[in-house]
């Protein structure tokens, strides 16, 4: 099986970096990408953004334990104190993450007034002294997500600058979600979608820094809008779509990296995971815990309403068991071939 367009090597340090899944608050924890790894084998996956305050000072099993099975994984850091995230940085190391991540990108304003997030898209050069800082503390790669800018900001000079200063600190890669956040007036849920989407200004980057592993990230539906990107540059995040519509990751691994997918289609990925949840079970958790990530998986198949409710209301429950998600996956159709995979 071979992708079915020819795509650049990856760089060595960062497979997978070619697809991966967002990192995203309250939703990438470690049971949701546990379950993403059993509909992609390939795919790069992030935690949610942890503070580096959270990671000296907080409950680290908590924060950072996840499972081998999520290889390979990037821990996302945020922060804006060199010295706090080389020590964060060596934490999430020693806890086994094959990558750490500076978040240059969250516009919400408590992480404005922290002074990180994206707010560092003005402080380049503070950015820089982060990232090496984190490289001198740890082997593993260390990369950047980032805007195209703030506000007014001119962003063919503003992600130029964050560009030099992160490349000169020795920066292993760059994520571009490819909007400007405008600080002032927006919700950060607005700033994923009001300020106007701009892949070319990554494309851009990427010409003028054919050594710099460039990722770009925003509004990506499909596995062909991402197969678009691939053309001019070396990866593609996806977040919300692969949330909301997990089917899609079944297509990431036959059509970006030539091998087959984990599972032949959602059943045998939902029969494949069983063994995870039952361990996540055991350990007292609620089933829900683990499913409220799963929902979107039948979307489109008759029966995928149902398959919601029941979990939604069934998985809530302190006796919810294996029975309870299998009930609700009886509910959904095996009629219909999934087209959405391939689309
Ligand atoms: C619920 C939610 C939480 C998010 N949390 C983070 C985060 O912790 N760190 C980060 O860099 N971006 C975060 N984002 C932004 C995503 O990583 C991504 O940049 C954005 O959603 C655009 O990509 P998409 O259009 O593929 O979803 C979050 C997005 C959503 C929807």
């Amino acid at each position: 099986m071979t992708p079915s367009t020819p795509f650049p090597a990856e760089p060595a340090a960062l497979p997978g970096w070619r697809f991966s899944v967002a990192p995203m608050m309250d939703w990438t924890d470690r049971h949701c990408r546990a379950f993403h790894r059993a509909l992609s084998a390939r795919a790069r996956l992030y935690t949610e953004m942890v503070t580096t305050g959270a990671v000296i000072h907080g409950d680290r099993e908590r924060l950072l334990g996840f499972s081998p099975v999520e290889h390979p994984v990037a821990v996302q850091l945020g922060g804006s104190n060199p010295a706090d995230l080389a020590q964060a940085a060596r934490i999430a190391a020693e806890f086994g993450y094959d990558e750490i991540n500076l978040n240059v990108g969250c516009p919400s304003d408590r992480v404005q007034e922290g002074r990180f997030g994206a707010c560092l898209m003005r402080e380049p050069a503070l950015v820089g002294d982060c990232v090496a800082a984190m490289k001198a503390a740890v082997r593993v790669p260390v990369t950047v997500k980032c805007r195209i800018g703030v506000d007014d900001q001119d962003p063919e000079a503003a992600l130029d600058a964050l560009a030099e200063a992160v490349v000169a600190a020795g920066v292993d890669g760059l994520v571009v979600h490819a909007r400007k956040a405008w600080l002032q007036g927006l919700s950060p849920k607005e700033n994923r979608d009001i300020p106007p989407l701009d892949y070319a200004r990554a494309a851009r980057l990427k010409a003028a820094r054919p050594s710099l592993p460039l990722a770009v990230n925003g509004g990506l539906k499909t596995l062909a809008e991402v197969e678009a990107r691939l053309a001019e540059v070396d990866g593609a995040m996806v977040g919300r779509a692969a949330y909301m519509e997990p089917a899609l990751l079944l297509g990431v691994d036959p059509l970006l990296f030539g091998v087959p997918a984990p599972a032949a289609d959602p059943f045998a990925a939902v029969a494949a995971f069983e063994p995870y949840i039952a361990g996540v079970l055991e350990s007292g958790e609620r089933l829900h815990a683990v499913t409220r990530h799963m929902l979107g998986l039948f979307n489109g198949r008759p029966g995928a309403r149902a398959f919601r409710r029941h979990l939604s209301t069934h998985g809530m429950r302190p006796e919810a068991g294996l029975d309870t998600l299998r009930a609700a996956v009886n509910l959904v159709s095996r009629d219909r071939g999934d087209a959405r995979v391939a689309a």
